[in-house]
């Protein structure tokens, strides 16, 4: 048994739909989240530079001693877990191997689709994870830049999201898929609009459910499940919390009263892992 708290960091606001299915699936844990609010999108960046920045979100998760690092963002898991896992003294989950076993698990057909950002699909990771699943047959991916703005401005069910996602996803409807992936922390709040424009015939696989199932397997696996029945929740920012507190209800499902903002930077990588040059 082990209460100390799961980290998770997201580039942003998105990581908190896997704090939320965390919540859900293990009320009892205690969980600290990063928000690389300052720094955000990963989506855009060069691997480099999203491998730097998660080693040093997990080097402040890290500094407050949890025993479980989950890289929540898409983009960071996509190029950063062989680095993260390298750095870290404690077991790393990422999102893409979770919900390529839930896609792998759903499909018949053994057609999957995927959506990310631009990093993720560039990676080829997702790719990469489905693919090695003999379920699978073939894997057609695309990334959807403008969808993450759209969720963080509210509009999840807008005409012209609507609009977006048909756009997006036409060449995975042509492709005869029977499973699709949200491989983004914000693509779950667009479910609705997804399972419209796709029909009824797609499964929608949500990394965010999964990751969180991984989770408790793992601590489970390693005794090291909390023995509380509630847990405690701190979130912390890079840059300042309003607009964060603002928006965070729509993805945890519930107001956020205490934001804490710090400097990622204030937490060296060296300070925290095992120092590895990145
Ligand atoms: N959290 C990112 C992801 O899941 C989306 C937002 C960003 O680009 O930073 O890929």
């Amino acid at each position: 048994m082990n209460d100390n708290p799961i980290g998770v960091f997201d580039s942003g606001i998105g990581g908190l739909t896997v704090v939320r299915e965390l919540l859900r699936q293990l009320p009892g844990e205690s969980v600290v989240y990063f928000g690389d609010t300052a720094r955000l999108p990963y989506g855009s960046k060069s691997p480099e530079t999203v491998i730097r920045f998660a080693l040093e979100d997990a080097s402040f998760l890290l500094s407050r001693g949890v025993k479980l690092l989950v890289a929540a963002c898409n983009t960071a898991s996509s190029v950063s877990m062989p680095a993260l896992r390298e750095f870290s003294p404690v077991q790393v989950v990422g999102v893409i191997e979770p919900g390529a076993a839930a896609a792998a698990g759903a499909t018949v057909s053994g057609d999957v689709g995927v959506m990310g950002t631009e990093g993720t699909i560039r990676s080829g990771a997702y790719q990469a994870a489905l693919r090695s699943r003999t379920e699978v047959r073939s894997v057609a991916a695309v990334p959807c830049p403008l969808l993450v703005p759209l969720v963080e401005e509210g509009w999840t069910d807008h005409p012209v999201t609507e609009t977006i996602v048909s756009e997006y996803l036409t060449p995975l409807s042509s492709a005869g898929i029977d499973t699709l992936v949200l491989g983004c922390t914000h693509y779950p709040l667009l479910k609705p609009v997804i399972a419209r424009v796709l029909g009824p015939g797609v499964r929608l696989v949500d990394s965010a459910e999964e990751t969180a199932a991984a989770v408790k397997a793992i601590l489970a696996e390693d005794g090291m499940l909390s023995e509380a029945e509630h847990g405690q929740c701190s979130f912390y920012v890079s840059d300042i919390p309003m607009r964060f507190q603002e928006i965070a209800q729509r993805f945890l499902g519930r107001s956020i009263p205490l934001v804490t903002q710090v400097d990622a930077a204030d937490f060296p990588v060296q300070a925290a892992g095992r120092g590895i040059a990145t």
